[in-house]
């Protein structure tokens, strides 16, 4: 990896850690609702969401997000590395069971790939925003009033 100037590293650094955390409390949140306590489970979302600003507040500091092609290529980019060389890579070093975790995740993964590549067919076929999907259409759209 090519070196970066330092308060780049440092905010990729905080990027990934706040990001992380948002992605752990949506699990302790799952795990609140499935032990029965749905109120535990929405503030753990609330403060996953808070963390999630954080993240992204960050990223932009880091100048990663510039914006419609650019974006879809970085992602596409992330995907294809993880996919083909990291867990590959990992699943070689691991037991079993651990690399049955892995495979499932690149399977999402290569669905999650071939959601990219529509997107950007989508968005250069566009003149200007894409048409959303159906199943996404459904109140939970950005567009959509919050409830
Ligand atoms: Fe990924």
């Amino acid at each position: 990896m090519s070196r970066i100037p330092r308060f780049l590293e440092h905010l990729k650094t905080g990027f990934t850690a706040e990001a992380t955390s948002a992605a752990r409390y949506r699990a302790y949140a799952d795990r609140s609702r499935r032990d029965g306590l749905p109120h535990l489970a929405e503030r753990w979302l609330r403060l996953a969401a808070a963390k999630d600003a954080l993240a992204v507040e960050m990223l932009e500091a880091a100048e990663q997000v510039r914006g419609t092609d650019a974006d879809i290529g970085n992602a596409v980019s992330e995907e294809r590395y993880e996919n083909d060389v990291l867990y590959p890579k990992m699943i070689r070093d691991v037991d079993q069971e651990t690399a049955n975790v892995f495979l499932r995740v690149v399977n999402a993964q290569k669905e999650h790939l071939r959601q990219l590549e529509a997107l950007r067919n989508d968005l250069n076929a566009a003149q200007g925003d894409v048409a959303l999907p159906p199943e996404v259409d459904r109140g939970t759209a950005p567009s959509a009033p919050e409830s």
